[in-house]
């Protein structure tokens, strides 16, 4: 198999092989092929029955069910099984166990406790690999890797971890006096004079030296990536035909996805959408945001490797069953936002162990259901789309920038009550996706060329290669979108002595005079007709130099004061929001900024509804989802086909409550 192969569009499933009696796996594997299962992921935690004593390697077991998937066709996607090291491992080498801030260890008897740095840990981690990735190196079902699973920011502060970290330092700052005068040290006369003083941040108070935490953070990035890259290094050499993947989960996370997702093939994300009613007015949106940012790790296509199939619970309070066409729903919707292949979590619900209720697709019962029937549907139109789809890719005119710099540093020295990073992504992404408007989700690093709109929300951190580009972005005819918070550090967390927003002032064309932390109280701001809309967190209190203002305070002692502003910049123009203003607010400005740069959009869609389109060699395809209890009816200004059932579509496209459309443009 090509290692391109990740491309083909197709549905598979979690299967845990070693979780059950032999004698299920063929009617489990011929139901799987029955169902329209193409693609099945295994063996990300079993390292006890690969290795179940140092150096006994046990591979029977796994041939012979890698075997079955064989027989009946189904590909094969094997997990280092690295998140969860065994027993044995872990008494034989303390050394793999993390170790919290207060001294405490992450012992074994969940998952994920193995320390990035652990010597033991790489030692026999990349043995097994090895092991594993010659064995099946040429198995014709095998097509990729997963590295591990769902890598995380452990904080660890083993000894393995600060002596690490100390050469981490080293390499960057070269010496002492650098650290000293970078991190400002001399604040609480924390100045280091001798290398042992400097170590992990011990303790785990947030209110350490900043500087310090965040580049904590920063080595802790380069220790995933470099632990991963040793896994990759492995398996290219011995398996080129393979793809490499890695499965992301749960945003925000401070793990910065970018560097991590640098190495793969293809990047692939966990997506388990909110089944509660009460959740049912964000939980499509911020759905979509996960998957615009997953799409963004590479900028391209991505997997599912682990989706929604029942009620979850063990880490939490148990979520309702998934309503009915719910699964069915939010698959497609990976699907339309550039999912590839979607792989459902779990095949079966387990009979052991602390997830016996995350269901799967099948109850413990092992009588297949309601769920099950909506997968097979599901499965069955993919394979039937299948060909269609493949190759076909989102291409938007619109950006929104992430960067888990900003959002770490920002969670270091929070800057208000109610300001979260993450939260006001939200916000703007679920603004654009209601008015119909395809956006991206970027590394806040990467070139804008090619983007009409962007919006970069809170560039705390800057430097001068940075502002230069936004400039040449908006010089060059794109609209950049600031918010406040912008400006205020250099990139080694200390603040910067210039007014704000510092080194973006002359993109903005504003000067921030002085600024109001306001956190929850509720204040106003005015707009250029007079419409007053609340505005929250902050508010910078604003000159504009070159701008012009178009909203105002519309309270307390700086009523009348400029609180958003537009600069023409070159060809473009820098809008500037000194404060958080509600959602109307956002929408109105960004459907005028849309039309005005004659942005693509899907207008009318009506609430919990989202289009998006995927289009190549075989054409563009419009997906009209919705996500919502309530049927809605989604006005069409054309005649379209359906490909789901090839039926002709105009006027008002009826969608029943989570119903899917899909029409040939
Ligand atoms: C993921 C994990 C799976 C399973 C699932 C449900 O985070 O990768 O193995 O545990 O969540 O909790
Ligand atoms: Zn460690």
């Amino acid at each position: 198999m090509a290692r391109d192969s990740y491309m083909n569009v197709q549905v598979g499933v979690d299967y845990y092989p070693e979780h059950w009696d032999e004698s299920l796996w063929e009617p489990d594997v011929k139901l799987m092929k029955e169902s329209g299962v193409r693609v099945v992921r295994v063996a990300e935690f079993a390292w006890s029955r690969l290795e179940p004593s140092e150096g006994d390697f046990q591979f029977g077991w796994l041939d012979r069910a890698i075997g079955l998937f064989h027989k009946y066709g189904l590909l094969v996607v094997i997990g280092t099984p690295t998140a969860t090291p065994p027993r044995w491992l872990t008494h034989d080498y303390p050394d793999v166990l993390p170790v919290f801030a207060d001294g405490r260890i992450f012992h074994e008897g969940v998952r994920g406790h193995r320390c990035y740095n652990s010597a033991s840990l790489r030692k026999y981690g990349n043995r097994m690999i090895d092991r594993l990735a010659r064995h099946y190196s040429s198995h014709p079902a095998v097509i990729g890797w997963q590295t591990d699973n769902e890598f995380g920011m452990l904080d660890c502060h083993c000894d393995s971890c600060n002596n690490a970290f100390r050469t981490w330092v080293k390499g960057k700052y070269g010496s002492l006096e650098n650290v000293n005068e970078a991190w400002g040290t001399v604040v609480w006369s924390g100045e280091y004079s001798v290398w042992e003083q400097l170590t992990v941040p011990y303790g785990g108070s947030p209110h350490q030296n900043p500087s310090l935490l965040l580049d904590f953070q920063r080595f802790q990035w380069e220790a995933v990536a470099d632990f991963q890259k040793a896994q990759i290094d492995i398996l290219r050499t011995v398996c080129p035909e393979h793809f490499i993947t890695h499965n992301f989960h749960s945003y925000p996370q401070r793990l910065n996805l970018y560097p991590v997702g640098e190495e793969l093939d293809v990047a692939a994300f966990d997506y388990y959408p909110n089944t509660s009613p009460a959740k049912q007015s964000t939980t499509p949106y911020s759905g979509a945001l996960s998957l615009d940012l997953t799409r963004g790790i590479k900028r391209q296509n991505f997997w599912i490797m682990e989706q929604l199939s029942g009620s979850p619970v063990c880490w939490m309070p148990m979520w309702r069953t998934p309503y009915p066409g719910f699964i069915r729903a939010y698959a497609w919707q990976a699907i339309a936002r550039g999912a590839d292949t979607v792989v459902h979590f779990r095949w079966r619900s387990a009979a052991a162990g602390a997830e016996q209720f995350w269901h799967g697709l099948i109850d413990h019962s092992n009588v297949p259901g309601r769920r099950f029937a909506e997968f097979t549907q599901f499965a069955g139109e993919v394979n039937q789309l299948s060909d269609l789809l493949k190759g076909t890719v989102l291409k938007n005119e619109a950006a929104i920038l992430n960067s888990h710099e900003q959002l770490v540093a920002l969670d270091i020295q929070p800057q208000v009550e109610n300001m979260d990073y993450y939260e006001n992504i939200k916000q703007y992404h679920r603004v654009l996706t209601k008015l119909g408007i395809g956006c991206d989700v970027i590394n806040w690093r990467e070139a804008l060329d090619g983007y009409k709109v962007v919006i970069a929300p809170s560039l705390y951190l800057m430097d001068e290669e940075a502002a230069a580009g936004f400039e040449a972005f908006a010089a060059e005819g794109g609209t950049l979108i600031l918010t406040n918070r912008s400006g205020v550090k250099h990139m080694n967390n200390v603040a910067v002595m210039q007014q704000l927003p510092g080194l973006l002032s002359h993109a903005a064309g504003v000067r921030v005079d002085e600024y109001d932390p306001i956190g929850t109280e509720p204040h106003s701001i005015v707009d250029e007709e007079g419409t007053a809309y609340a505005c929250s967190q902050w508010n910078d209190l604003l000159t504009p130099v070159t701008a012009e203002p178009i909203a105002w305070y519309g309270d307390d002692f700086y009523a009348g004061i400029p609180a958003v502003t537009v600069n023409r910049f070159g060809k473009g123009q820098v809008y500037y929001f000194g404060t958080h203003a509600e959602e109307s607010y956002w929408s109105g400005l960004l459907e005028g900024v849309a039309e005005k740069e004659g942005l693509l959009r899907f207008a009318g869609l009506p609430e919990g509804v989202q289009a998006s389109v995927r289009s190549g060699e075989s054409g563009s395809f419009l997906f009209l989802l919705n996500l919502s209890r309530q049927p809605q009816a989604v006005p069409l200004s054309r005649r379209y086909s359906s490909v789901l059932d090839g039926g002709e579509r105009s006027g008002e496209l009826a969608l029943a409550p989570y119903g899917v459309e899909i029409l040939k443009l």
